[in-house]
């Protein structure tokens, strides 16, 4: 009863008309920076999460801790956990599910190709079908990526671009996950827009992505790794600020259809979309490095890799049009920015052993 009291707690909307938003993967990056926004703009937030180890735990935590102060609550379970999802939805007339729980990284999949199907597929499968149950059946948006445009040459990506070429597991998946979005929304009338985000970055970020352990790296004094294309070229990436994505994820939920529980045939029917969520700029993984140098006050030990990484693309580049028209998605943050806050957050958390080396010299200390 102390449960299901601090799930209505958390779940209900301060504001009028405001919504009731199931965001899973709460614990993690994104999740973790869009259930905040949500909270503060006075609607509900249930998060959930399984904690698991695919990165340090204790970063999960500490989000967790973060979105407590601000009476979140995320309950601890599993996107497979049926009878769990069941039960929140009996709890919680959800408006909205902003879906983000998944297994994310492209080069995991080759030690772990089980936990993306597990997670990305019938995870998702499963969240729909306790959805689809529900009254009212939510509606949802849920996270794709960028990654579904696989080694698509088109420059800038669209959203009508091919994206049956995947380079990656990771990338198999989430281009499974729209398929499946297709078929829901088709047959039950749930009302599914897909965010396909560009490599997303800023504070409380994960630390499986390049830019966070390459701060990391650069500040031990450690050698970091950068690929080329096939052909030699720079990898390039569309790297994305995280306060952009969020504004992104407010808007698509905002103007979401209503799920209408009959199928995506009958007039009045809720729409299938899919949006891409990008910076429009790509960036040289090299600059990247150059402008980590430059905040950190630290030369990078570079080691360059004549290849691409296993399950790496060239490059992304976001055409975000139909994202503005529909919802004036505009991104605002450029990368040197965006990683000035980033680092800024970076030496907070991390504390002393994260000093720069001209920190380190201007007290006097040693190592
Ligand atoms: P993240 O790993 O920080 O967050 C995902 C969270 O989901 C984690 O806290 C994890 O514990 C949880 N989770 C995973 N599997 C689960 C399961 N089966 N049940 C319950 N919880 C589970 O990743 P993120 O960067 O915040 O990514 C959020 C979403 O955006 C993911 O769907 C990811 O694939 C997608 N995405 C991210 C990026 C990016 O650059 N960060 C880019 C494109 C797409
Ligand atoms: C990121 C996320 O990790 C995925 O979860 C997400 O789905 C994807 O963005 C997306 O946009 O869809 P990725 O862009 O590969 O994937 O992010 P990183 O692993 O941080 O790599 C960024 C760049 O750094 C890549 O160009 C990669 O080649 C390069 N890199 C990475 C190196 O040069 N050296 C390394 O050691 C690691």
């Amino acid at each position: 009863a102390a449960w299901e009291k601090q799930v209505r707690l958390s779940s209900t909307p301060r504001r009028t008309n405001g919504f009731s938003v199931l965001v899973t993967g709460a614990a993690g990056f994104v999740g973790s920076h869009c259930s905040l926004a949500l909270k503060k703009r006075g609607d509900g937030v249930l998060g959930l999460d399984n904690f698991n180890n695919y990165y340090d735990p204790s970063l999960k935590r500490a989000r967790q801790n973060l979105l407590s102060k601000h009476q979140v609550f995320i309950v601890e379970g599993d996107l497979n956990d049926g009878p769990l999802l069941t039960k929140l939805f009996d709890v919680v007339p959800f408006t909205h599910v902003l879906h983000l729980a998944a297994q994310a990284g492209v080069r995991y999949a080759m030690q772990n190709p089980q936990s993306y199907i597990s997670s990305n597929i019938a995870g998702f499968v499963n969240l729909l079908e306790v959805a689809k149950a529900a009254n009212p059946q939510p509606s949802i948006v849920w996270a794709s990526s960028s990654s579904v445009y696989g080694l698509n040459t088109e420059n800038p990506f669209s959203e009508r671009d091919r994206t049956d070429q995947p380079a990656s597991l990771y990338a198999a998946t989430k281009k499974a996950g729209e398929e499946i979005a297709h078929t829901y929304n088709h047959i039950y009338g749930l009302s599914l827009t897909g965010l396909r985000f560009f490599t997303v970055y800023g504070p409380w970020g994960r630390p499986d992505m390049a830019y966070f352990f390459f701060t990391k790296d650069i500040l031990q004094g450690k050698s970091i790794d950068i690929y080329k294309t096939h052909n030699q070229k720079e990898v390039a990436r569309d790297f994305t600020y995280i306060d952009d994505v969020v504004k992104g994820c407010l808007g698509a939920l905002d103007t979401a259809e209503k799920s209408t529980g009959s199928g995506g045939k009958k007039k009045g029917a809720a729409q299938l979309r899919v949006y891409n969520l990008g910076n429009t700029s790509p960036v040289p993984v090299g600059r990247l490095v150059s402008i980590l140098e430059g905040l950190l006050s630290t030369k990078a030990k570079k080691h360059v890799i004549t290849m691409p990484r296993n399950g790496d693309v060239p490059f992304t580049h976001a055409n975000v049009t139909l994202a503005f028209k529909d919802f004036g998605y505009k991104p605002t943050t450029d990368l040197s920015t965006g990683l000035r806050k980033f680092v800024k957050w970076y030496i907070s958390y991390y504390g002393i052993q994260s000093k720069t080396r001209k920190e380190s010299q201007a007290t006097g200390e040693s190592g």
